[in-house]
């Protein structure tokens, strides 16, 4: 077979994946369905209702053709309004968005810095550009500023995620005026904290009171907090002006589901309509990690670093047994294995105490090495 050794070299490694149906009985820590709004009925019949009265139910081709509909511009105006950006775009998914961005931005004669851990959609886009690439340590700001302080580059861009999706650990806020001070672009992808930090939980411009500006661009992912599927891109009217003539997945590409959009619409209503009780249980679940594991996580994210891989499949195991799923991150995904437990809201307190417990009861010298 083509690539029976490749295969065989990952099952030895332990790095073999498979999809898998899980019961719908099982207590889902795994999923990025922070607030629960991807179960949200109400929300899905809005939708619905919002599809029936405006034809088509499918965008059929790219918006730069005649794929742009209502729904796509009545969203982009919401988020703008909410976010206090500018202009927006709707993309097919993050990961698109990623390479949207990155692909597009960062011409010949410009640098890229990047996080080491931004999103694999982000590192892959950084492969495919012609301008240099200046891959900086987890939110060290001191190595940012250097590389940007000697950067030569005609443009520098600066891409950071919100939360980052496998650490759980918030960007440190100094990236914002160190954006400013060198004049840089700054990319802030914010999959893992709108819908999940901030006052008004649009995630880290709001959490550390950033008034956007012509340097800012905010990317963000709906099928996470907003309980959909697709992604957004938020900046300057300049910088949209250009994506939207020369991003390839903007481009080339279906426009984003009209059902998708509209229910991130209505999950972004619903999240501004509902705040003070989807503020009151995130801050329970961090709290009660907090009590049982000692660590309060920066939002919904638990990391929890593992010796080897062999024992972050044990610990998903463990607790698959008591009905209660999270996930088992390996490399290449991550340096070293961890176990990702995520704190959704839709989870009741006692099944996130009773994950934290089992968590903490594991024999923490032969299968767990619990420093969040
Ligand atoms: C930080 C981050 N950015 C981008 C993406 C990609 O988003 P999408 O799933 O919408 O393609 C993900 C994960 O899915 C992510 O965790």
């Amino acid at each position: 077979m083509f690539y029976s050794k490749e295969l065989d070299t990952l099952r030895s490694s332990l790095r073999y994946r498979e999809r898998q149906l899980y019961s719908d009985k099982i207590v889902d820590l795994a999923s990025n369905d922070y607030l629960g709004l991807a179960y949200n009925k109400e929300i899905l019949a809005r939708a619905i209702e919002h599809i029936d009265t405006s034809a088509p139910h499918s965008p059929a081709a790219s918006m730069l053709i005649n794929g742009y509909h209502k729904i796509h511009k009545e969203f982009e105006d919401e988020l703008c309004a909410a976010n206090g950006f500018e202009s927006g775009v709707v993309v097919g998914s993050g990961f698109c968005a990623n390479i949207a961005l990155i692909e597009t931005l960062v011409r010949r004669s410009d640098e890229l810095f990047i996080d080491q851990s931004y999103h694999a959609s982000g590192i892959l886009a950084s492969k495919l550009i012609g301008g240099k690439v200046s891959t900086f340590e987890h939110n060290n700001m001191r190595q940012l500023e250097s590389f940007l302080k000697n950067s030569t580059a005609h443009r520098r861009i600066v891409a950071v995620e919100g939360v980052y999706s496998m650490g759980g650990d918030l960007v440190d806020k100094e990236v914002f005026e160190l954006a400013q001070r060198y004049d840089a672009i700054l990319i802030v992808d914010e999959a893992h904290s709108s819908g999940v930090v901030g006052d008004r939980l649009l995630g880290v411009f709001d959490l550390y009171n950033i008034t956007p500006t012509h340097r800012h661009i905010k990317m963000g992912t709906l099928g996470k907090a907003y309980g959909s599927f697709g992604s957004y891109i938020l900046s300057s009217a300049h910088i949209n002006e250009y994506l939207i003539n020369r991003a390839k997945p903007i481009i080339y590409a279906t426009a984003p589901s009209l059902i998708q959009t509209a229910i991130a619409l209505e999950s972004l209503r619903y999240i501004g309509e509902n705040l003070a009780p989807l503020r009151a249980k995130i801050d329970r679940r961090k709290a009660i990690a907090k009590e049982i594991l000692g660590v309060e996580p920066d939002a919904l994210i638990l990391n929890i670093p593992q010796v080897d891989t062999d024992s972050a499949m044990k610990v998903k195991e463990k607790l698959l047994e008591e009905k209660i799923l999270v996930a088992a991150i390996r490399p290449p995904t991550v340096p070293r294995s961890i176990v990702r437990m995520i704190l959704r809201v839709a989870v009741k307190e006692q099944d996130i105490s009773k994950a934290c417990f089992s968590i903490a009861s594991l024999d923490v010298s032969t299968d767990l090495c619990l420093s969040i």
